[in-house]
C-alpha cells in the first residue's frame, strides 16, 4: 500500500472536512501518499483528483460542508461508468480508497470491490444517523443541534399566537432526526416513518387542545412519514379542525449546513484515523463504525442492507410526558 485516496459522497455533512483532514494526516505520518478525489464518484470517472498534503487539510476542521465537494452520481450506477471509474483510479496508481457517505455510496463501493477487487473502507457521513452497525454517522449531531435551536424559536411564536407548528425535519425514510429533536425541544407530537398509530397521538393531542383552548404546539414531522410530508399532513388537520391557526415550517437544508460540533468533529477524526488503520491492516469492504464510543468494523454489506434501529423507549418517553 503505497497511494491511497479518499473523497465525499452523497449529501453532504458537517464533519466530513474533519474526517478527511484526518484520513489525509493518517495517512501521511504513515508515509502513504494520498490523493483527494473531487466530487464523489462522479470525480472518479473523470480523473479529478488533487494531491493533499499535511498543509491542505489545514484550517478546515471547523468548516462545514465538505472541501472536495460531493455529489451524487448516476453514471457510476452504470457498469460502464464504474470501468472508467477503475481504470482512471490505476492510471492514478490509487490503491485503496476510503469513502465518506451514506449508504447509496457504501453501495457503490461494495459493487465496484466485487467487481474489481478493489479495497474500500467507509467512513459514515450522513445527516440522517441511518446507517446499521454505528451509534452515530458524522453530522447527525450538528444536525441535530441546529434542527433543536430551530424549533426553539419556532416555539416562541407558537406559543404567541397559539399556532400549531408542523415541522418537517430530514432524513430520508428515518425517523432518528425527528424523534431526537422532538425530544430535545419537547415536541407535542412526533411523526415518524418507524412508528405506525402515531398518528392517534397527533388525533388525541388535536381534540385534547381543541377543548381546552390550549393551542399551540410543536408536531414534528420525519420527511418520510408514511402519511406524507408537513405539508399534507397540516392540510388534513386544517380541514378537520378549521378553528385552529395552523401553520408548517420545512427546515430543509440548512440542517446539512453550519460549523461541526465537537462530538462531530471528535467522531470523524476518529473513524477518519482507524480507517486508515484499516488500510494498513489490509482490510476492505467495511465501514467504520462506533458502538458504544468504541471503534467497529462493520461489513458494507451489513451496513448497507440492515436498518439502524430505533429507540422505542424514547418514543415511550415521548408519549408518557404528552399524555
Ligand atoms: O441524506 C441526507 C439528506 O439530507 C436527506 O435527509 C434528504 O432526504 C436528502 O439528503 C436530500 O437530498 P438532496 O440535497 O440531494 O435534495
Amino acid at each position: 500500500l503505497q497511494k491511497i485516496g479518499v473523497f465525499t459522497s452523497g449529501g453532504d455533512a458537517p464533519g466530513m472536512n474533519a474526517a478527511v483532514r484526518a484520513v489525509t494526516r493518517a495517512a501521511l505520518a504513515n508515509k502513504l501518499k494520498v490523493v483527494g478525489i473531487r466530487r464523489g464518484y462522479q470525480g472518479m470517472i473523470e480523473g479529478d483528483f488533487i494531491p493533499l498534503k499535511s498543509n491542505d487539510v489545514s484550517g478546515i476542521l471547523q468548516l462545514g460542508g465538505t472541501m472536495l465537494k460531493t455529489a451524487r452520481s448516476a453514471e457510476f450506477r452504470t457498469p460502464e461508468g464504474r470501468e472508467k471509474a477503475y481504470k482512471q483510479l490505476k492510471k492514478a496508481e490509487i490503491d485503496a480508497v476510503v469513502v465518506i457517505g451514506g449508504d447509496g455510496s457504501f453501495t457503490g463501493a461494495l459493487v465496484m470491490s466485487q467487481e474489481y477487487d478493489f479495497p474500500f473502507i467507509g467512513i459514515p457521513g450522513t445527516i440522517d444517523n441511518d446507517i446499521y452497525g454505528t451509534d452515530y454517522t458524522i453530522g447527525y449531531d450538528t444536525a441535530l443541534n441546529t434542527v433543536v435551536q430551530a424549533v426553539d424559536k419556532i416555539k416562541d411564536t407558537a406559543r404567541s399566537h397559539g399556532r400549531i407548528f408542523f415541522v418537517e425535519v430530514m432524513g430520508r425514510e428515518a425517523g432518528l432526526l425527528a424523534l431526537n429533536s422532538g425530544i430535545a425541544c419537547g415536541a407535542e407530537v412526533i411523526l415518524i416513518p418507524e412508528a405506525k398509530g402515531d398518528h392517534d397521538q397527533l388525533n388525541k393531542f388535536l381534540e385534547k387542545g381543541y377543548k381546552s383552548k390550549e393551542t399551540s404546539g410543536i408536531i414534528m414531522v420525519a420527511e418520510g412519514d408514511e402519511a406524507g410530508g408537513a405539508i399534507q399532513i397540516a392540510e388534513r388537520v386544517r380541514k378537520e379542525h378549521p378553528d385552529l391557526d395552523v401553520r408548517v415550517s420545512i427546515l430543509g437544508h440548512i440542517q446539512r449546513g453550519g460549523s461541526p460540533t465537537a462530538k462531530d468533529r471528535v467522531n470523524a477524526t476518529k473513524m477518519g484515523v482507524a480507517a486508515v488503520d484499516a488500510l494498513l491492516d489490509d482490510q476492505k469492504s467495511i465501514m467504520i463504525g462506533l458502538d458504544n464510543e468504541k471503534i467497529v468494523h462493520v461489513p458494507f454489506n451489513k451496513a448497507v442492507k440492515l436498518n439502524h434501529s430505533i429507540d422505542t423507549n424514547l418514543m415511550d418517553i415521548q408519549k408518557l410526558l404528552n399524555t
